[in-house]
């Protein structure tokens, strides 16, 4: 599965809004460079022919040019509209993204952290408030309201496709607006420089239709399920006796702690370590064994567990779907 990132496709009325100003901005732009070279040329074309041996006509500088007032007054003219254009198409715009009509929005809130991204699902009733992890999931042509907040550093959202850029910060909490109008899958990505492996957090926005988005926040909301196979079963004690639980949650067990991406449904997700590796058991076991060989610098310590515990702990993994 590939996700696209894309802002010259937008997905959503948010980033057409952006899309139709850059192509504005652009046609503009483009207007002004074709008129400096028409002029440029003109000037190359009435300029006297000279060869090496023609002597210097210093006289020249001396001649007035006819107009010349003329055309500094209308170029600067002209260059002044065009800016006001764009400043008027520009202050058009981020009305148009401010007032996206918010009724019957769903509220995501979003939790920077180095490197990961905590997405947690609100809900007015707080048995079916649930977390997540580096993976969104917004039902195509309803408006969603994401708080952004910060657990340590400044970070920055973006789903190119969706919108455009709007920063994480600590204690201070911030808001963006969008709307999924096509189905789809979406690359977001942190778009703030914010430490080491700030490249490799990525996370993957899921844009479908309301029955399928209801489906997957009423998977997301179940508590773990208890493993039946005697090796998933091992794990499952490995896990809870070990140190995993003491970073991460597993909704329905003992695992309760929040430093660490939520667990509950993790086989469930695309990718691991926030877009870093495909979510697969040789991806799985290799990450549980060494984070800092794939992702040098991230917060999770290499757990040197021996073969078969490893192999225990990955088979219970993905049994969390
Ligand atoms: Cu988080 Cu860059």
């Amino acid at each position: 599965m590939t996700a696209l990132q894309d802002v010259l496709h937008p997905a959503g009325i948010q980033a057409s809004h952006i899309a139709s100003l850059w192509g504005f901005t652009v046609a503009i732009c483009a207007v002004v460079f074709v008129a400096i070279l028409a002029a440029l040329f003109y000037a190359l074309g009435r300029a006297p022919r000279a060869d090496a041996a023609t002597a210097p006509d210093m006289a020249s500088m001396d001649r007035p040019e006819s107009g010349t007032r003329r055309i500094v007054v209308a170029a600067v003219t002209l260059s002044i509209v065009g800016l006001l254009v764009l400043l008027g198409a520009s202050i058009a715009t981020d009305r148009a993204l401010a007032t996206l009509p918010l009724e019957n929005a769903v509220h995501i809130e979003m939790v920077g952290h180095q490197w990961w991204w905590e997405v947690n699902y609100d809900d007015p009733q707080p048995s079916r408030i649930f977390s997540t992890a580096n993976e969104m999931h917004i039902p195509v042509g309803r408006p969603v309201l994401v708080t952004l907040k910060a657990g340590d550093v400044i970070h920055s959202f973006w789903v190119p496709n969706l919108h455009g850029k709007k920063d994480l910060i600590p204690g201070r909490t911030n808001t963006i607006q969008l709307r999924a109008d096509k189905a789809g899958i979406y690359r977001g990505q942190c778009a703030e420089f914010c430490g080491l492996q700030h490249a490799f957090m990525a996370f993957t926005v899921v844009a479908e239709d309301d029955a399928k988005f209801q489906q997957w926040a009423d998977a997301q909301r179940k508590p773990a399920v208890e493993p039946t196979d005697a090796k998933a079963r091992r794990g499952h004690d490995l896990f809870m006796s070990g140190t995993c639980m003491m970073c991460h949650q597993i909704q329905g067990t003992t695992a309760n702690a929040r430093m660490a991406p939520d667990l509950t449904h993790i086989a469930s997700r695309p990718t691991l370590a926030a877009g870093t590796l495909p979510n697969d058991p040789q991806s799985m076991a290799a990450w549980i064994r060494d984070p800092q060989k794939l992702k040098p610098g991230a917060q999770m310590p290499a757990h040197h567990v021996p073969d078969d515990e490893l192999d225990a702990l990955v088979a219970y993994l993905e049994t969390l779907k």
